[in-house]
């Protein structure tokens, strides 16, 4: 039996900054954030929107009543979850208003997350094939403004439905998974923003993507010219092509071009929208199929996950016979077409909002942000969600 990605749900936030703006502003070159780290806008969330309501946008468009039914698993990948104890795949559940006969859990390695859950989702549909999970990414990347990891911000999540017989890529078994106790980033939780060694956090990606795939290669005599592509956890766009660099001459010329170009392709996506975190990779693959036609039934992609602290993994899908009949590429046009790009100063003083921890009451105006789930306030240190469609509100 095949299991994989039936469908694949994506949201970003409304609002942009431009960061060649970013750059100036910290009087900084601006090729270094364009060419030197590879981004050219990075999203910014209102408050009301965070890592709950961006996964329950991300996955809202993509769930007719039929898969609603049938999901009795909700994996929710996040390193910038609301709650310490409640899972936010418990609100997404509500708010999507999925069968109750459901787990609903939150899974935690950085920005791993989600490759956890689809790992978990492949392995429950095995034993559950008439069910479906849905996996979510979803995450709101803070380092701090004037920091060097400001231009890695961004914000966004991404939904993945897994079942049987899917429709746009079967996940192969073997796969090769990796972790090292590594202080490359990390969040303690009295800090509402990310510590990094960006030096550190940049070695242990390409170290973690070595081992994976020299082993890979070991254990199932597969070789680089046996991959359409390579997707990768994307923090920003140059550091996947080094990884990807480290590789290419295991390949001909003609296998150089093609992983070359299809990279480039899969950054599409990720280099509007800046870190998504646990939603990254996914990401650089919905670029991939949403964005070229070079693409055929058939071919194997690779990915590499990798979640600092640290955790990499190495594992690869199938594309499945008109498997672009299931994307949904006018939705996410329109989604990048319609943002607002918003000013540095403007960026700076939604970055500095924050909701209150003292108990107090906030309500916050829902009709300012286009999103159709958000955050509506917060009473008695209680997050107020609204989906403004199924007007679920509690
Ligand atoms: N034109 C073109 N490129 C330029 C440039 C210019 N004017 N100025 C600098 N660059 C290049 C540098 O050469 C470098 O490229 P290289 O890595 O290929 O050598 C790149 O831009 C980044 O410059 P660097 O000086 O290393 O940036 P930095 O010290 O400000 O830090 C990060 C960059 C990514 C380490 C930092 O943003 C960070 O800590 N981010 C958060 C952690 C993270 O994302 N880790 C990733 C793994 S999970």
């Amino acid at each position: 039996m095949k299991a994989g990605i039936d469908k694949i749900g994506f949201y970003a936030p409304h609002l942009y900054v431009d960061m060649t703006k970013l750059a100036e502003s910290r009087n900084v070159d601006p090729d270094k954030f364009t060419i030197g780290i590879g981004q050219e806008k990075m999203a910014v969330p209102p408050m009301t929107q965070d890592a709950v309501t961006l996964a329950a946008n991300a996955a809202v468009d993509i769930l007719e009543d039929s898969d609603k039914e049938a999901i009795d698993f909700v994996i929710f990948g996040t390193e910038t979850g609301v709650d310490s104890s409640k899972s936010a795949a418990v609100y997404v559940h509500e708010l999507l208003g999925l069968n109750p006969y459901a787990r609903a859990i939150e899974v935690k390695q950085a920005c791993y997350g989600a490759t956890a859950g689809i790992q978990m989702a492949k392995a429950h549909i095995a034993m559950n094939p008439d069910s479906k999970v849905l996996v979510l990414g979803s995450d709101i990347a803070r380092y701090g403004l004037s920091t060097p990891g400001e231009a890695t911000q961004g914000a966004g999540a991404v939904a993945l439905l897994i079942s049987a017989d899917p429709r746009v890529m079967a996940l192969e078994d073997e796969s090769v998974y990796f972790t090292a106790d590594i202080m490359d980033f990390w969040r303690p939780v009295y800090s509402d923003k990310a510590f990094a060694d960006g030096k550190l956090s940049n070695e242990q990606y390409m170290a973690f993507f070595s081992r994976v795939w020299e082993q890979y290669k070991v254990k199932t005599g597969l070789a680089l010219s046996d991959f359409a592509a390579i997707c990768y956890h994307l923090p920003y766009t140059k550091l996947g092509y080094k990884a990807l660099k480290t590789v290419l001459e295991e390949g001909t010329e003609e296998v150089q071009e093609r992983l070359l170009a299809s990279y480039n392709v899969s950054t599409g996506y990720n280099r509007n929208v800046g870190n998504i975190y646990t939603g990254s990779l996914y990401l650089s693959l919905l670029s991939l199929l949403e964005q070229t036609d070079k693409l055929v039934a058939g071919d194997r992609i690779g990915m590499f996950s990798y979640g600092s602290g640290a955790v990499g993994e190495f594992f690869t899908g199938i594309l499945q016979s008109n498997y672009q009949d299931y994307l949904n590429i006018d939705r996410h046009t329109e989604l990048f077409a319609s943002r607002s790009e918003i000013s540095v100063p403007e960026y700076e003083a939604i970055f500095e909002e924050t909701l209150p921890t003292d108990g107090s009451t906030v309500k916050l105006d829902v009709e300012i942000d286009p999103a159709r789930i958000c955050l509506a306030g917060i009473a008695d240190d209680k997050r107020q969600y609204v989906n403004k469609v199924k007007s679920v509100s509690y």
